[in-house]
């Protein structure tokens, strides 16, 4: 997969005091480093506008790790990696004492001048710090030069147009890693074993044997801090555009020629061009959206969104999407990919769901209930595993049938939980593997889709909002979504690995 096995790099995180970088990247960098994934040939260069010293650094890099792994040996050897400088985004001479530290760095650790640039911050500076990156110099470099860049990528397609072609100047496509973290995870990165592995299931995935597929995203947590980005953002960008949409592209791909980066991207490519356009009055037969109201959770009194910090008090904005997606190509056609995700739900839980077909007869009954349809659940998280719902013999004399389960609970290696997505993904961009970030291409796509349905919702007010209470699975409308079409959502929550 486009290789190396050079992990050696200078990485400089841009917004290093941030709350991305202190719950996620210092501890997924330590994990590297303590399964020697990461040589001793690597320095940080911790960058953020406020004063620090190298040691104040230091000191914040180990209470993020230690707030997050128990066992951290060799936190100190670790810490010494890091260095800090305090920038100034929009200033030459910031960058240029940046580049002198940079070189500094790479001459006493060898790193061979290759620099890894990860951008952790406010978007708006996504473009400018590309565009300095290439103009002082930083971007000159002897070794390989990548750019993480974080969402949200962009706020529509003309807007994500604009900052690409920021980047595209002081970075090719194949030097741009678009973090979507769901694709760090180890049961997203497992669908595509699952179909491509497996004799059983490749031959069933497709039209004639599949009523319906079903992804939930459900979270419980409101919408916190973020506020200010949430009212711009909604459900639809926050989570649909990049990883709803990503998965949906996993589970309905062709099978790549080869497992490299290229041919996967390209069939994920050739799903989001399949996917079919939803715009004006379709919209309200495709689409439900959502808005959390005051509710009750674990028997906690929790807010409206409209209460929130940051938040207009007759917000307009949605904290839950359901929509039907139709994938118009020959595999797919006449299947419903129904997705769902949102804020202040029941459970937190990320499910896919693939619905078999009914058999053509039925000879077999079971008290009180239909034969159950056939699902193959894809458990991605907070339990991670696959689930196989198949009809049985009910035990005795009779020849009755009852529903069973084949159960497959992943522990991760030793037993323990599978890393952390983000812990994959600088492994990925370290290696020069770019399978697990998202291309140019698919970003575009996805806002195209997107665009349409936000150019509806943006321009009529919902008057129904807030239309579900929290703690709940969300809208009526999110279920009549599915009725009209004869289905109905499985409950997440009875579909648990543990439960079987
Ligand atoms: C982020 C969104 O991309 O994904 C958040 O911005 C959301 O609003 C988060 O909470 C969900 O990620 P996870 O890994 O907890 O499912």
């Amino acid at each position: 997969m486009n290789q190396n096995d050079n992990q050696t790099a200078l990485i400089m995180i841009f917004g290093a005091t941030g709350d991305l970088a202190k719950r996620k990247l210092f501890p997924s960098l330590y994990r590297l480093f303590e399964k020697n994934k990461l040589s001793d040939k690597f320095a940080v260069i911790g960058v953020a506008r406020r004063p620090l010293t190298n040691e104040e650094f230091q000191q914040s890099i180990k209470d993020s790790v230690e707030s997050a792994i128990e066992k951290e040996d060799r936190i100190e050897e670790f810490a010494s990696h890091f260095y800090y400088h305090s920038h100034d985004v929009t200033d030459s001479d910031s960058y240029a004492a940046l580049k002198n530290m940079a070189n500094e760095l790479d001459n006493r650790y060898e790193l061979n001048g290759n620099r890894i640039f990860y951008l952790a911050m406010a978007p708006e500076f996504f473009g400018p710090i590309a565009l300095h990156l290439k103009s002082d110099g930083l971007t000159d470099v002897t070794g390989f030069k990548r750019l993480v860049i974080e969402k949200p990528f962009g706020h529509d397609l003309e807007s994500a147009k604009e900052l690409n072609n920021q980047i595209r100047t002081a970075f090719s496509e194949d030097e741009v890693y678009r973090i979507d973290h769901y694709l760090g995870k180890e049961m997203v990165q497992n669908i595509e074993v699952i179909r491509f592995a497996n004799a059983i299931f490749e031959p069933l995935w497709n039209n004639r044997f599949i009523s319906n597929i079903q992804v939930t995203s459900s979270e419980t947590l409101g919408v916190e801090e973020r506020g200010r980005y949430y009212e711009k953002s909604g459900a639809l960008r926050d989570m649909v555009q990049n990883h709803m949409i990503q998965m949906v592209a996993l589970l309905a791909m062709e099978p790549p020629i080869r497992l490299n980066t290229e041919e996967i991207r390209s069939e994920k490519v050739k799903v989001l061009r399949a996917l079919r356009p939803i715009e004006g009055e379709e919209i309200h037969k495709y689409f439900a959206r959502g808005q959390y109201g005051e509710g009750t959770l674990n028997n906690q009194s929790l807010p409206a969104y409209r209460q929130e910090t940051m938040v207009d008090p007759s917000s307009n904005t949605e904290t839950f999407v359901a929509g039907k997606l139709m994938i118009d190509n020959f595999r797919w056609a006449g299947v419903p990919f129904y997705i769902r995700t949102g804020k202040r739900m029941e459970t937190k839980s990320t499910k896919i769901v693939i619905q078999f077909k009914d058999i053509p007869m039925n000879l077999y009954y079971q008290t009180e209930q239909q034969l159950k349809p056939n699902l193959l659940v894809i458990h991605i998280q907070p339990e991670e595993g696959i689930t196989l719902h198949l009809n049985a013999k009910r035990a005795g004399t009779g020849m009755e049938a009852t529903p069973i389960k084949l159960n497959y609970a992943n522990k991760g290696i030793d037993g323990l939980n599978t890393p952390e997505a983000y812990e994959k993904l600088l492994y990925d961009c370290m290696r020069g593997d770019a399978t697990n970030f998202t291309h140019w291409d698919e970003v575009a796509l996805s806002w195209s889709f997107t665009d349409k349905i936000s150019a509806v919702w943006e321009n009529t007010k919902d008057e129904s909002f807030p239309n579900y209470a929290s703690g709940t699975m969300g809208p009526k409308a999110a279920d009549e979504l599915l009725e009209q079409d004869g289905f109905f959502w499985w409950p997440v929550t009875n579909l648990d690995v543990d439960n079987c």
